[in-house]
């Protein structure tokens, strides 16, 4: 094991007794920074910045330097994966991905490749080594992939959507395409995780940001059960955190697939979450990122009420509920950090 200088996140995820909980911010990297949008502006396409290992390391340092984060996290996206399979990703300016080949039917799928980390994703491992040595061991470095189901919903849709209609279609009018496509996604994700760890990542995330739009029944069947494979898949000493955004529901399934610690969302009571799940896994989360468009009052009494609602139990990763809106202040996150480290 290496000498981190702060080891704090790893202690909470092995839920050990700590004097103040570890910070970190979904999508801590992005364009609420003046810095990181300076950096921006000189790649072409968002596809071309995550191709740049170089850039990738710069950005994902920001956060890092600019609020003493405990944890750094990957600078890339999860839509990589259907990128290197073949379905050639695109983000428009203010319109969010593109697919120009979304899966339909058997012969969509028949034409997919696998995304082999050494080759075609090559890039991304490129940029977990590159951030680890930038960050010269001074916190964590996270990993990251998106859930089999999250990333299948954009290949299904071929571009974002609030109601995913053509993936939820999909389970009832070819679940037999489905469940290949989920299967062909799981194999890939499990060995692009896999070689991020090998690049130097400390930790691993999986992103289930639409696993909350199914049912208790098809979430297990359609979501949990392959992102279970997967966690079986990485090695037993690396820790893992499963979020699932709107699954507050299942939260004692999703403890059960052996994973380190849960992502809670903010629709999610966190003591009613630690309640359920006790001491079995860490749980991170889960400040409404809308607070941080509140006054440095509004974010203190939030602050305030996620960690009264925690209750000081180990384990706690204190961190937004979802990502951080490009309109937030970064006074606003100063103001967040200030309000979880000294009040306890
Ligand atoms: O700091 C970090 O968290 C690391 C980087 C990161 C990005 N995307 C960078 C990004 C991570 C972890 C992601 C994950 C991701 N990407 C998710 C899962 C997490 C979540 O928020 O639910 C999802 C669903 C995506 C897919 C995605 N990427 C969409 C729908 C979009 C476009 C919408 C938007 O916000 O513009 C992206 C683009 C993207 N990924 C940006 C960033 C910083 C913004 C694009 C830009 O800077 O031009």
């Amino acid at each position: 094991m290496k000498n981190l200088k702060n080891d704090l996140f790893l202690r909470a995820l092995r839920r050990e007794t700590l004097p103040v909980p570890p910070i970190w911010m979904m999508r801590q990297a992005g364009r609420y920074l003046p810095e990181y949008r300076q950096i921006r502006a000189t790649a072409k396409s968002f596809m071309d910045f995550c191709r740049s290992p170089e850039l990738c390391a710069q950005v994902a340092l920001q956060p890092i330097d600019r609020f003493a984060f405990d944890a750094a996290i990957v600078f890339s996206d999860i839509l990589t994966i259907p990128d290197a399979m073949g379905c050639t990703v695109n983000f428009l300016q203010g319109e969010g991905p593109k697919f120009q080949y979304p899966i339909r039917d058997a012969h969509d799928l028949s034409k997919l490749k696998k995304a082999n980390p050494a080759q075609e994703l090559r890039y991304v491992m490129d940029a977990v080594s590159q951030t680890q040595k930038a960050l010269n061991h001074r916190v964590p470095l996270i990993g990251f992939a998106g859930s089999p189901w999250t990333i299948a919903c954009y290949m299904i849709e071929g571009e974002g959507s609030k109601t995913f209609e053509a993936p939820r279609a999909m389970m009832y009018q070819n679940p037999e395409l489905l469940k290949k496509l989920l299967a062909m996604l799981t194999e890939n994700i499990a060995e692009y995780l896999n070689a991020q760890i090998q690049s130097g990542a400390d930790v691993i995330m999986i992103f289930d940001t639409w696993g909350g739009m199914l049912s208790r029944d098809t979430y297990q069947k359609y979501s949990l059960s392959y992102m279970q494979k997967i966690i079986e898949s990485l090695p037993a000493d690396i820790p893992t955190i499963l979020f699932t955004k709107g699954g507050g529901a299942w939260l004692e399934l999703m403890a059960e697939t052996g994973c380190s610690a849960l992502g809670v969302d903010w629709h999610t009571d966190l003591a009613d979450a630690r309640q359920r799940v006790g001491h079995r896994v860490a749980l991170q989360g889960n400040l409404d990122p809308a607070v941080l468009y509140g006054n440095e009052a509004d974010i203190q009494a939030a602050v305030d009420s996620v960690l009264a609602a925690y209750q000081g139990h180990p384990g706690h990763i204190f961190n937004l509920g979802h990502g951080i809106t490009p309109g937030v202040h970064p006074k606003a996150v100063e103001q967040m950090i200030r309000a979880v480290r000294h009040r306890v």
